[in-house]
């Protein structure tokens, strides 16, 4: 998962520094202890988790992905000095606090089913015949509240025993598969799994097909834009930037609908 290098435990004031793509510290940046797997490390306070341990010494074999809360591959478990309660987060995107007790749980052992999605039913009874474990939810929602991303899981899960697949495809959109609703499920649901089929199944035989994309996909098989792609393999970086700095540019929070460019001819 993540190997210790070395530990860089100090209170002295800190030179600037890069400890990666974004973190930057400003001399004298103040630390604050946190623990990690129960040892405990003096960090900047302004970095992430991910950041903080980097900085504390680890290497992210595994646990580490997009770095940008997409992808699902850092969960981690913390809990606050003086709360009892356990909270969730990603560690690419969770900020240190002072004393915060953590643990990272890159992947949570959950049952998949197999299934040849060219020939599945675009039913909630194919999903409860490959997930039947579906029904020994107890409406605890422990899913819910561990989900770092905020998706009403227990909402989705409802859904599914109402036979909505729709409804959990839409309920569960902002899922990213990092697994911590299975690894505090009562009845041993592997919802992320569960909520990826309905997904997919909506996605394939649900959803209306987007006609606009259809016609966009013919286009681009028919040839409109390789002389487009052509042109802009062959030109030289200057050219490319010239030509990115004075593109034109839909202006920010505009209504839709309301904004075309003037240049039309790959529309
Ligand atoms: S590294 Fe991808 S979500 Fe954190």
């Amino acid at each position: 998962m993540i190997n210790e290098r070395t530990c860089q435990c100090t209170t002295e004031p800190m030179q600037p520094m890069a400890t990666g793509d974004r973190a930057i510290l400003p001399k004298g940046a103040k630390t604050i202890p946190i623990y990690v797997m129960g040892k405990k490390y003096d960090v900047p306070e302004t970095l992430t988790i991910m950041k903080a341990m980097e900085y504390a010494g680890f290497k992210f074999i595994r646990g580490a992905g997009c770095r940008g809360g997409i992808c699902g591959a850092c969960p981690t478990v913390y809990r606050k000095e003086g709360d009892y309660k356990l909270h969730f987060g990603l560690a690419c995107q969770t900020v240190v606090e002072p004393n915060m007790y953590l643990a990272q749980i890159p992947f949570y052992p959950a049952n998949r089913a197999t299934y040849d999605i060219e020939t599945i039913e675009p039913t909630a009874e194919a999903i409860y015949a490959l997930y039947p474990e579906l029904f020994r939810c107890v409406a605890c929602n422990n899913c819910t509240k561990a989900c770092p991303m905020g998706v009403q899981v227990l909402d989705y899960i409802s859904a599914l025993k109402q036979g909505d697949v729709a409804k959990a495809a839409q309920l569960s959109f902002d899922c990213i598969q990092c697994g911590l609703c299975a690894s505090r499920c009562m009845g041993e649901l592997p919802q992320y799994h569960i909520a990826q089929l309905a997904r997919r199944l909506y996605g394939k035989y649900i959803q209306p097909r987007a006609e606009h994309l259809q016609k966009r996909v013919a286009e681009i098989e028919a040839g409109k834009y390789d002389k487009m792609l052509d042109d802009l393999t062959t030109m030289g970086k200057d050219q490319l930037e010239k030509l990115y700095k004075e593109r034109e540019r839909e202006p920010d929070m505009a209504p839709p609908g309301t904004w075309m460019p003037k240049d039309t001819q790959y529309l």
